[in-house]
């Protein structure tokens, strides 16, 4: 709980000033795991709902922040195997509205970052339900973070590019190859790992060096992260030998160099919670 003297906290001022109407849908960035990267909006809008729509990437520590009276339906997305599809999904969230419930779509990472949050809220639109969104964290953001990776850096890279390594109903991944192998630039590949040997083939026919730095990383910012640095030319070699699975982003650009230097051991949220509470039983100090 925020606590402030004499003015109402802001967790207070926000419920009071934002209500989540009957009727609504909020579409709700959750960030990419851990439940200290929520934004105090997301917060108080899954404490109001009674009706929550969750993705898979959606971490069950933030699921435990929910309003315990609220109803969830699991719509979550594995790519090629759908719960529930986008189209019943859509249509899901028009009924609930129609029915005056306050609903939360809640998403991994920003809903309108490769999160069909767009989609979504285009079909509200469509049947006059009022909406509002709430951005998160990108899972691009939290992950390099955490893993010690500044995505720019005057240094070494002057621009950052999110990308999808996935297509829709494997379509063949046609992107900018020539743009994306230019130098001093940081590419974030999402939902990439199925179609990396096109990204290696790709960049490297485009000149990109197979040298270049490469980081991995799945189920970043959560306690089951595994991050491992590679090269261009070793990408698939270390997804196979690592047995790296989704979600998990490909960073390529020489910012990952930085990786080792920048590494935080006892990071921040929930980790440095975990090796405070280990330390202290074991009366030492944590790392
Ligand atoms: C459908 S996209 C959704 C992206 C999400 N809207 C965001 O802003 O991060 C799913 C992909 O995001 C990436 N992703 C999401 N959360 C992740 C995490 N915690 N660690 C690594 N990659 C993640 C993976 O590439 C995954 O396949």
């Amino acid at each position: 709980m925020i606590i402030s003297q004499g003015k109402k906290c802001l967790v207070e001022f926000q419920m009071a000033e934002q209500p989540l109407r009957a009727g609504e849908v909020a579409i709700v960035g959750a960030g990419p795991g851990d439940p200290g990267l929520l934004t105090l909006r997301a917060l108080m809008l899954i404490q109001q709902a009674d009706v929550i729509l969750y993705d898979r990437l959606v971490s069950p520590q933030i699921m435990e922040l929910v309003n315990p009276a609220a109803e969830r339906i699991h719509v979550g997305k594995a790519s090629g195997c759908h719960f529930v599809s986008q189209e019943d999904t859509n249509a899901l969230l028009v009924q609930l509205a129609l029915k005056r419930r306050r609903i939360v779509r809640l998403k991994g990472g920003d809903p309108y970052i490769f999160g069909r949050g767009g989609e979504e809220a285009e079909f509200l639109v469509d049947n006059n339900i009022e909406f509002q969104v709430v951005p998160g964290i990108t899972s691009a953001a939290g992950c390099a973070s955490y893993c010690g990776i500044p995505l720019t850096h005057r240094d070494y890279s002057q621009s950052v590019t999110f990308v999808t390594g996935h297509r829709k109903s494997d379509e063949t991944l046609e992107l900018n190859w020539a743009v994306l192998a230019a130098p001093g630039q940081t590419r974030v590949f999402y939902m990439g790992l199925h179609n990396a040997p096109t990204i290696v083939r790709e960049l490297m026919a485009h000149g990109l060096s197979g040298d270049c730095p490469v980081a991995l990383v799945e189920r970043g910012t959560t306690p089951q992260q595994h991050m491992a640095v590679t090269t261009l030319l070793d990408l698939e070699a270390t997804i196979i030998r690592e047995n790296f699975q989704p979600p998990t982003l490909i960073i390529v650009g020489e910012v990952v160099r930085l990786a080792d230097k920048l590494a935080q051991p006892a990071v921040s949220g929930w980790q440095r919670g975990r090796c405070d509470a280990v330390a202290a039983s074991a009366g030492g100090r944590s790392a």
